[in-house]
């Protein structure tokens, strides 16, 4: 029979990956939950109109990225491509505004987008994020950006630069979209099609562009960042200010658009140069009417996201973290099948890492087995006696009893 294969842009996550992945996430628990966030799960699909609405008609995501269909019941519903949305749903559904503000939360988990598949861009990929909602204070905007580097850095991800931006408000927005729009339509011959289809609705995504013609006509054309109105401005300035303090490096980038409809005030991306065309480790910024858009109270936010397999691919393979000390059981008979499965038990609750014979193996290929795993100790289970050989120096002692065997080890220090 002809071989079933995962769909095209997934991925099997094997036990060497998975063991970065979860490294990554048990960093990113720390950095994150000492900063005041809270873990959240929100549903992986949902009502189709959340993203429509949240994320943007005329994004890319929404136009044609996204994985929509009916359910049984007729209802319209998404695979989520992005957390943003959901989150906020969630914050407005569960009534979190009565909550003290800001509501801090962070979350990890599977989003889809129908891209293209190279390196680096998949169709099902990870994300790990944060939100804090319910505060406009620059603190937090500097704050949110000052833990993505940080969990960066404590990845080892290499190559890593950060571009940041204002987009000001949705008005100042929009006037210089107008104003973008009639720049662009003076120079309509040197756009691609895609820019120019998209002139009415949505001319900022021209910076998106990679088409030379485009990038071309961009050159001279007026910058929001010099738009921006006093507050934003000001705003934007103590971003900075508190970036600088902490030494922070970054490249203010005025042509710095993100993919998405629903940001304000400050955007920003983390990028590696160890990536190729998909060099995007994890971007964000503020979104001040979001949580009014799906229905809530007028609400301040601001939060980014991460790609997991884009952090570990920057990270290139590390020295595996010191594991604790571990012990092959091995067993000479099968009459000692039950006592080496019970002392390999009591190891691991003693904290050691254990394994057993559970394969048949004679006992040469047991030791070279135990040898492959890399076993501190092993224990050597006979008809009569225990035996305890430890790796490192190739002493082997008899021990009287499984429980001294045990004790040998687990007794020994680190
Ligand atoms: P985003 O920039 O669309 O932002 O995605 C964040 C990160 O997810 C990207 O920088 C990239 O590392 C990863 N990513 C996106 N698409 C793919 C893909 N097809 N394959 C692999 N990795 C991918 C957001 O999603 C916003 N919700 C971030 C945010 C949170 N803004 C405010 N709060």
């Amino acid at each position: 029979m002809s071989q079933i294969q995962a769909p095209r842009g997934t991925a099997d996550v094997l036990p060497e990956d998975g063991r970065r992945r979860l490294d990554l996430l048990t960093s990113a628990a720390d950095v994150l939950s000492r900063a005041g966030y809270g873990p959240v799960e929100t549903p992986i699909f949902e009502t189709t109109e959340l993203f429509a609405r949240g994320v943007g008609e005329t994004t890319d995501i929404v136009e044609k990225e996204m994985f929509t269909f009916e359910d049984q019941g007729g209802r319209s519903v998404t695979l989520r491509p992005e957390g943003t949305a959901g989150v906020c749903r969630a914050y407005v559904e569960h009534g979190m505004h009565k909550l003290p503000q800001p509501v801090k939360l962070w979350y990890w988990g599977p989003f889809f987008r129908y891209e293209a598949p190279q390196a680096g861009r998949f169709r099902q990929f990870t994300q790990v994020g944060i939100e804090a909602i319910g505060s406009d204070d620059p603190t937090l905007d500097a704050e949110s950006i000052l833990l993505l580097a940080e969990l960066l850095d404590r990845t080892g991800a290499r190559g890593v630069r950060l571009r940041i931006s204002s987009l000001g408000t949705p008005e100042t927005r929009r006037a210089y979209s107008d104003e973008l729009g009639t720049f662009l339509r003076e120079r309509e011959d040197k756009l691609s099609d895609d820019v120019r289809a998209r002139l009415d609705r949505n001319p900022l995504r021209a910076f998106d562009s990679d088409h030379p013609g485009t990038r071309a006509a961009l050159e001279d054309a007026p910058r929001l960042l010099d738009r921006l109105d006093p507050a934003d401005a000001e705003h934007f300035e103590q971003v900075r200010a508190l970036l600088d303090a902490a030494g922070q490096p970054y490249e203010v980038d005025g042509t710095l658009v993100r993919g998405l409809d629903y940001y304000t005030r400050t955007v920003f991306e983390f990028e590696s140069t160890e990536l190729g065309a998909q060099s995007a480790l994890g971007g964000g910024g503020r979104y001040d009417g979001l949580v009014e858009q799906l229905g809530g109270p007028p609400t301040p936010g601001v939060g980014w996201a991460a790609g997991v397999e884009r952090i570990l691919l920057a990270s290139g393979t590390d020295e595996p973290r010191p594991a604790p000390r571990s012990v092959y059981v091995a067993t000479t008979g099968e009459a000692d099948a039950a006592q080496a499965f019970g002392i390999a038990r009591e190891l691991r609750i003693r904290g050691l890492r254990a394994e057993l014979e559970q394969a048949g193996r004679s006992l040469k290929g047991q030791l070279k087995h135990a040898d492959r795993l890399g076993a501190d100790y092993v224990v050597i289970v006979g008809d009569a006696e225990v035996q305890v050989k430890d790796m490192s120096t190739g002493e082997q002692r008899a021990a009287g009893s499984p429980g001294e065997a045990i004790e040998l080890i687990a007794g020994a220090g680190p």
